[in-house]
């Protein structure tokens, strides 16, 4: 069974060959947004509009750039001067939007579920763009799609995340769909950024980077996020930078071939020295975000699809 669900809240519900549709379907809009005209009108006539509740530049331009792309009617709610402002509800708002019928909602929210609630609540497709430290489901099918065409493969790969994992929405997404995807995850950080149960997500823990990342063939960095932080998880950037930031000489342990990786928005001289995050033969951090852009656009694509199929069960 492929993709068939109406929404995208999670990788969880996911089977190996959802995951494997969507990335398929993602490879030729890589090469549809290569070529100098990049129009599809798969969308044509449906309305996407993105709700955005937290701030955000690469995943909001990217849905916009996906939706337009495709050829569908794209609005941007700004959260920031809307009605919750003026003291409504989530669910409100939602329900306002829905009597509009639009046909897309991709939405992003500073609280784990808020976005399924939401899903409950409207007849059309919800795109979680982000809830949350709980799940991002488009950052970890852009971070397969750059990790399956860099390595040829996306199954049996030692892989380590490395950072800030306790506040971390990309990492508990890419933690599940790379173990789906049956790859050997190591997680690095200091305990304090350690999310609590570690141990049920069956990965390698590990407290130091040139430990954890002997002979890996994917270097995952995560920023610091400061913003879900209430109070002194590390002792301090520069002390930080030392232990976990990734530089040349912590790299050296991990494969020669090693790809690095991080979902923006960096900080460098934080987690990551800016020579390796520039550093072509080794950072894959472009191709993350052109990847994002064939992923959103194939999610939405099957979405659509899904969506219709269900419209014409529903008549008959
Ligand atoms: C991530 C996010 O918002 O969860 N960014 C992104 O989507 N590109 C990671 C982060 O904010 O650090």
């Amino acid at each position: 069974m492929g993709f068939t669900d109406k929404h995208l809240l999670g990788i969880e519900p996911l089977s190996p060959a959802a995951i494997s549709e969507i990335l398929d379907l993602a490879e030729s809009y890589v090469d549809l947004n290569r070529r100098p005209n990049k129009h599809s009108d798969v969308l044509a006539g449906l309305t996407q509009i993105n709700m955005f509740f937290e701030n955000s530049t690469r995943t909001q331009a990217s849905f916009e750039l996906a939706g337009k792309r495709l050829g569908a009617d794209v609005m941007n709610m700004a959260m920031q001067a809307s009605s919750i402002k003026k003291g409504e509800t989530l669910i409100d708002t939602a329900l306002t939007l829905n009597a509009m019928h639009p046909d897309l909602l991709v939405v992003r929210h500073p609280q784990s579920g808020a976005v399924d609630l939401l899903a409950q609540k409207v007849n059309c497709s919800v795109l979680n763009a982000g809830d949350g430290r709980h799940e991002h489901p488009t950052q970890a099918l852009l971070d397969a799609l750059t990790i399956r065409r860099a390595k040829g493969r996306l199954h049996r790969l030692s892989i380590a995340i490395c950072g800030d994992i306790a506040h971390s929405r990309v990492a508990r997404s890419n933690i599940i769909l790379l173990d789906k995807m049956e790859n050997r995850i190591r997680l690095i950080g200091p305990p304090t950024l350690m999310p609590s149960g570690i141990a049920e997500f069956g990965c390698e823990v590990y407290e130091d980077m040139q430990q954890g990342l002997q002979d890996v063939d994917v270097v995952m960095m995560l920023r610091l996020q400061r913003e879900r932080m209430d109070g002194g998880f590390i002792p301090s950037e520069r002390e930080y930078y030392h232990r976990y930031g990734l530089d040349a000489d912590k790299l050296q342990a991990a494969k020669e071939d090693a790809i690095v990786m991080h979902p923006g928005p960096m900080n460098r001289g934080v987690e990551i020295d800016g020579d390796i995050a520039d550093d072509i033969n080794r950072s894959v951090i472009q191709d993350q975000v052109e990847m994002g852009v064939a992923v959103r656009m194939a999610a939405m694509d099957l979405l659509a699809r899904n969506g219709q199929a269900s419209a014409a069960e529903g008549m008959s």
